[in-house]
């Protein structure tokens, strides 16, 4: 087979870049290692910057997002007793963010995918990237036991974390910059209202807690645990009662609490490798980056270089110029460090961390109270969360 571009990995990074791609007439194949309903069943995160929504306006895929995504004006910060308001719209210069989660807005981008007759492969195994710096790169992966082949012009590496593309970068072609958390965020979905219209990050002595939401009917709830913690530790009755101590009286008194439908403990890193291009292989997503999930940039980052990508292949595929891909790893990394430098703040200012000592405890409250004393701070916060410009 041969096509133009050929994409690793369908989750929404892949997905999207492919459905923009077949919008202007650019071939491409995506090859995904797990089922879609895999792919589907993963919870994740339910944040979207307003350019990540505009993106999704353009690959016709926005429809259900705006008829069913909730726009959110503000988001509360729990702190010390205290429940402070940040007012997006107000700070961010009249933007907002669009609450939406991304199973929905990978079976969004699937299912434009279906319509357009794109081709996405499933259960693609053994992927594996060949002649990377010449300019006939090709893939090759077993399916159903056959070996197949694809013969390609660009290879966009969009397989995540845990995906082939990055590690096919020889070790003294790429640099890793990683930073862990000595904690970890155990989440739980359950279908009851969510406690507050909008989200409520908390800040408590006893670890920080997170209340969102995927729908009126759907909420999403996270604690911060130690790294330790295994789920059977943490039957529904136990994750309530500690969400409850979290949470100033006035929000606690207002949760509704059901049966988990889902249950998961995750653990919280920082990473980035640089470049995010060798020879022909582009990386893009969580296959080049990860944040901490505080400050809901893992997706929207994954935007930003399908943004950026696009436009460069746009260029070269209709004006005949390399700028933007040779460009790309710049330009992309410019912006990612802008969001790892964000997640970090959100992370070191609302959790608690392990040997704590007095002077952190004290630098933690002064930035709290300092944010919401100041429209200054109030602009930064804002700006970065409605996310800032591609
Ligand atoms: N071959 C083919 N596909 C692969 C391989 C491989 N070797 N390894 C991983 N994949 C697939 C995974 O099964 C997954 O569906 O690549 C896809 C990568 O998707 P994500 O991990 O969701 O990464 P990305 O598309 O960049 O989305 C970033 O999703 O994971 C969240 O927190 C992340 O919100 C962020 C967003
Ligand atoms: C979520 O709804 O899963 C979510 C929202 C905001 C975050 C992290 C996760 O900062």
């Amino acid at each position: 087979m041969k096509v133009q571009v050929c994409i690793i990995g369908g989750g929404p990074s892949g997905l999207l870049l492919s459905q923009l791609l077949h919008l202007r007439g650019i071939e491409n194949i995506v090859l995904e290692k797990h089922t879609r309903e895999y792919v589907l069943g993963r919870i994740r995160a339910g944040v979207l910057e307003h350019g990540f929504a505009k993106l999704m306006r353009e690959a016709e895929c926005g429809e259900r997002m705006d008829r069913e995504g909730e726009i959110h004006h503000g988001f509360f910060i729990a702190h010390d007793g205290i429940l402070d308001r940040v007012d997006l719209h107000k700070y961010s210069g009249g933007n907002s963010v669009v609450v939406y989660g991304q199973t929905e807005l990978t079976r969004d981008l699937y299912d434009a995918r279906d319509r357009a007759g794109g081709m996405v492969v499933h259960n693609a195994e053994d992927v594996a990237l060949h002649d990377l710096t010449t300019d006939r790169p090709f893939v090759t992966y077993t399916r159903d036991g056959e070996t197949h082949r694809v013969d390609c012009e660009y290879v966009i590496g969009a397989d995540g974390f845990h995906g082939v593309s990055r590690k096919s970068i020889p070790a003294d072609k790429i640099r890793e910059h990683e930073k862990i958390y000595p904690f970890g965020w155990l989440g739980i979905l359950s279908r009851t209202k969510p406690v507050s219209p909008e989200l409520v990050y908390a800040k408590h002595d006893r670890g920080f807690a997170l209340c969102s939401l995927r729908s009126q009917v759907l909420s999403r709830y996270y604690l911060q645990v130690p790294l330790t913690d295994t789920l059977d530790q943490w039957a529904d009755d136990e994750f309530w009662a500690e969400l409850k101590r979290r949470l100033p009286s006035s929000v606690a008194g207002q949760l509704i609490t059901g049966p988990s439908i889902e249950k998961s403990i995750a653990p919280l890193r920082s990473f980035v490798a640089e470049p995010m291009r060798y020879g022909r292989l582009f990386l893009a997503g969580d296959a080049a980056h990860i944040v901490p999930p505080t400050g809901a940039r893992g997706l929207n980052s994954a935007a930003s270089d399908i943004y950026h990508l696009y436009h460069a292949m746009l260029d070269h595929y209709r004006n005949g110029s390399d700028a933007g891909l040779d460009a790309y790893s710049d330009r992309a990394l410019a912006r990612i460090w802008k969001a790892q430098r964000f997640s970090w703040w959100m992370t070191t200012l609302l959790h608690r961390f392990p040997e704590q000592i007095s002077y952190d405890q004290k630098l933690q409250e002064t930035e709290l109270n300092y944010l919401f004393s100041s429209e200054t701070a109030l602009r930064l916060l804002a700006e970065n969360y409605v996310g800032l410009p591609f």
